[in-house]
C-alpha cells in the first residue's frame, strides 16, 4: 500500500473528543518511549508528523491521523513511565480504557514491544487485557536495528513463548525498526487487508 496523503487531525484527552468514527482506525500502544510515534512517522514516511522524544511521555493525548483521506492511524500515550503520579497514572487509565470500550471505528490496535528486552510483566499484563476484553490486536516490536537478526528472533521467540502461557492462539506479530524502514511493508499491507475486508 502507498502513503500518499497522511494528514494529523486532532489531539483528542477523552474518546468523545475523538473525530467521527467513520472510516477504518488503527492504534499503537505500549510502554512509553516503546518507539509508538517513530513507527507512525516511518510508516508514513513523514519525518515529524507525530511527535517524538528521547524522554519519556511525550505523548499525552488521542492523536488522530488521517491517511489517503480514507483510515485513521492514532497515537496513544504510553504506559508504564516511572514518573507519572497516581492521578495521572488514573487519567490514562481511564482514557485509555474508554477509547478501546467506545471507539466503534477501531479495527485493530497494534501493541509495541521493545525488541531488546525479554518479556516484560507490564506488557504481558496489558496484552492480557486486551485479549480479555476483546480488543482485536496485533504486536509490533520495536527498535530492530539495535540487534542483531539472530538475536531478534531469539527475543521475539521468548515473548511468544511468554504469551503462549496464557493464550492458545497469537496475534500476527511483525518486527520493526523505524531507523531501517524495517517492517514496513508487512505492516502497510496488514492494515490495507484489513481496510478491503471492512470496506
Ligand atoms: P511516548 O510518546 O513518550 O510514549 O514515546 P513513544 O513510544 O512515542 O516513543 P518515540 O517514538 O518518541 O521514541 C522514543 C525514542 O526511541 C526516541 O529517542 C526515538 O528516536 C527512539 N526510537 C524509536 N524507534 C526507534 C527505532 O526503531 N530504532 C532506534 N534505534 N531508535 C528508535
Ligand atoms: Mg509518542
Amino acid at each position: 500500500m502507498q502513503v500518499k496523503t497522511a494528514n494529523f487531525i486532532t489531539s483528542s484527552a477523552k474518546v468523545d473528543q475523538c473525530p467521527p468514527p467513520d472510516k477504518p482506525e488503527y492504534a499503537f500502544i505500549g510502554r512509553s518511549n516503546v518507539g509508538k510515534s517513530s513507527l507512525i512517522n516511518m510508516l508514513t514516511q513523514r519525518k515529524n508528523l507525530a511527535k517524538t522524544s528521547a524522554t519519556p511521555g511525550k505523548t499525552q493525548l488521542i492523536n488522530h491521523f488521517l491517511i489517503n483521506d480514507a483510515w485513521y492511524l492514532v497515537d496513544l500515550p504510553g504506559y508504564g513511565w516511572a514518573r507519572v503520579s497516581k492521578t495521572e497514572r488514573g487519567k490514562w487509565d481511564k482514557m485509555i480504557k474508554a477509547y478501546f470500550a467506545k471507539r466503534e471505528n477501531l479495527c485493530l490496535t497494534f501493541v509495541l514491544l521493545d525488541s531488546r528486552l525479554p518479556p516484560q510483566e507490564i506488557d504481558i499484563k496489558f496484552i492480557n487485557g486486551l485479549g480479555e476484553s476483546g480488543v482485536p490486536f496485533g504486536i509490533i516490536f520495536t527498535k530492530g536495528d539495535k540487534l542483531s537478526s539472530n538475536q531478534l528472533a531469539k527475543n521475539i521467540a521468548a515473548y511468544q513463548k511468554a504469551l503462549k502461557r496464557y493464550w492458545e492462539v497469537l496475534p500476527s506479530i511483525f518486527a520493526s525498526s523505524s531507523v531501517k524502514k524495517m517492517g514496513r511493508e508487512e505492516i502497510l499491507n496488514y492494515i490495507d487487508q484489513i481496510n478491503m475486508q471492512t470496506r
